[in-house]
């Protein structure tokens, strides 16, 4: 008896699930059907999940609007339209009246001019309009003034030179805005009026800008993320990123800034991440990061001309977990470098340096070090004392480029990658890392030093097979065996 109850329920389950599936099919993708070819060619069309996804390419204005019109009056969801390396000069008016157009892409196809009646019609559902690689010469603001539920807005890659007021007024439901690689040099004051509610994400990368346009940008409170590498800015100053509260990324790399002057960056506590990397800094302030103590961990100075680690500076920043400062001119790190900064760092970046020495007690504070690099510099040694307080967090260490000598005292290498080894790395095995035996002329790799002919005192923990050379336990190493999951990174053979 329960065995025929429990039957007819899973039939009547099937039958539900069934009819549940044919009213969808019949509400929801039999509508959501391509045209026939012929009607929209040169346009292709593809059924995708949300609906249709309709291409046109190497065509112009005439077939395009044609190919609209036969898409019309229909009730298709047409959830991607990419118009792509297309002769589109203008966008006419009412090209796209009575379409659902969710996703709009204009790229590569010459347009200059955004007739005002052209997209009001799909602003109601058009969430992202990508109009990248096009001739654009200032934004068209009466085109875009009733998109009243866009979220992303892509300008990327066109001749804007300006950016005038209230130029994306009516857009405030945009969330992200990306104007990278125009010629913008000049930003109104009330440019941005509008997107104040809801702008997360600004993109003015590879642009004119010589100052930070710090006026136009103040009312921008939601802002995360302020991208403006790749500009002409010489200068920044305190005050200039105020009203940016919520910024927690600021990208100024490749600039042309030679100074981090005291106190620029106080009104952005919540900042967590910061480029300068590609300047000309050779100053950083004392005061340089102030404000930026319980947020920052990102910090990248790379390529720039930076003589010392700016301890003072950095002393502050006691949650910093990556420093970057390769390709500058360091050729001397002080014992006291990373004194009280030092403690929360994971990746440390010295690569393309200058740097002839590591003295005793240098690393001593790189508590949670676990990527340094220290690849291209001008290191003769590398003695076990100065890498001993890092071996235990170490996982990834480069020293290869560097005028190694061989000397005993690199033996804290072999037997970390022995360690390496044991674990069958791949990777490593065809890794390696040498020193010059200047009295042979010759390199050896640091997994195969002679330590008997070199007659080094032999720091190892497993049973030594070098020629019946002196076995000498090492107690100081107990770092080097519980560090299980260290990679060694080198340069290719
Ligand atoms: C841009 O479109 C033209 C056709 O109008 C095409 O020849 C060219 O290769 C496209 N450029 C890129 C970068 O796609
Ligand atoms: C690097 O620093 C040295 C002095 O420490 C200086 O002589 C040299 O000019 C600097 N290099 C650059 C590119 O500034």
């Amino acid at each position: 008896m329960a065995r025929v109850q429990l039957m007819v329920r899973w039939t009547w389950a099937s039958v539900l699930a069934i009819v549940a599936g044919l009213c969808a099919l019949a509400m929801g993708e039999v509508q959501q059907q391509c045209p026939p070819r012929g009607d929209i060619a040169p346009c292709t069309c593809t059924v995708k999940k949300n609906g249709l996804d309709i291409l046109c390419e190497f065509t112009d204005q005439q077939r395009i609007s044609e190919a609209m019109g036969a898409l019309k009056g229909k009730p298709l969801v047409i959830f991607y339209l990419k118009l792509r390396h297309n002769n589109l000069k203008k966008l006419p008016g009412f090209v796209f009246l009575g379409l659902d157009i969710r996703h709009l892409t204009i790229h590569n196809s010459s347009l200059s001019v955004v007739e005002e009646a052209s997209l009001s019609s799909i602003g109601k559902m058009l969430t992202q309009l990508d109009v990248s690689q096009n001739s654009l010469n200032q934004v068209p603001s009466p085109a875009f003034k009733n998109l009243h539920h866009l979220l992303i807005l892509n300008m990327n890659h066109n001749k804007v030179n300006s950016l005038h007021a209230k130029a994306f007024q009516g857009l405030d439901t945009l969330e992200i805005l990306t104007l990278y690689e125009n010629k913008i040099n000049n930003i109104d004051p009330e440019a941005f009026i509008g997107l104040e509610k809801k702008l997360k994400r600004l993109n003015l990368g590879g642009n004119g800008l010589t100052t930070v346009p710090q006026k136009s940008l103040a009312m921008l409170e939601t802002l995360k993320k302020l991208e403006m590498q790749e500009n002409r800015i010489s200068e920044i100053h305190e005050g200039d990123f105020e009203g940016l509260r919520n910024l927690d990324s600021l990208g100024l790399a490749h600039n042309k800034l030679r100074t981090v002057p005291a106190k620029v960056f106080t009104h952005i506590t919540l900042l967590n991440s910061l480029e300068l990397e590609g300047n000309n800094i050779d100053t950083i302030d004392p005061e340089a990061f102030a404000g930026l103590e319980e947020n920052l961990q990102y910090l990248r100075l790379g390529d720039n001309n930076i003589h010392t680690i700016p301890t003072e500076a950095l002393k502050r920043l006691h949650r910093l977990r990556h420093l970057d400062l390769r390709a500058n001119n360091i050729s001397y790190i002080a014992e006291d470098a990373f004194v009280g900064f030092g403690d929360s760092i994971t990746f440390l970046n010295l690569q393309k340096n200058d740097i002839r020495s590591l003295s005793g007690l240098v690393f001593e504070n790189l508590n949670s070090l676990e990527t340094l690099n220290l690849q291209n510099n001008k290191l003769l040694h590398i003695s076990e004392d100065v890498m001993e307080p890092v071996l235990d967090t170490l996982r990834v260490v480069d020293v290869t480029d560097n005028p190694l000598l061989c000397d005993c005292e690199l033996q804290w290498y072999k037997n970390w990658l022995r360690n390496l080894k044991d674990k069958d790395d791949e990777m490593m095995q065809k890794k390696r890392t040498v020193c010059t035996m200047s009295q042979e002329h010759r390199e050896y790799s640091l997994t195969s030093l002679p330590l008997d002919r070199m007659q080094c005192v032999i720091k190892s923990y497993d049973d030594i097979s070098a020629g019946g050379a002196p076995t000498t336990m090492a107690v100081s190493l107990n770092g080097l065996v519980a560090s299980t999951t260290c990679i060694l990174i080198a340069r290719y053979v």
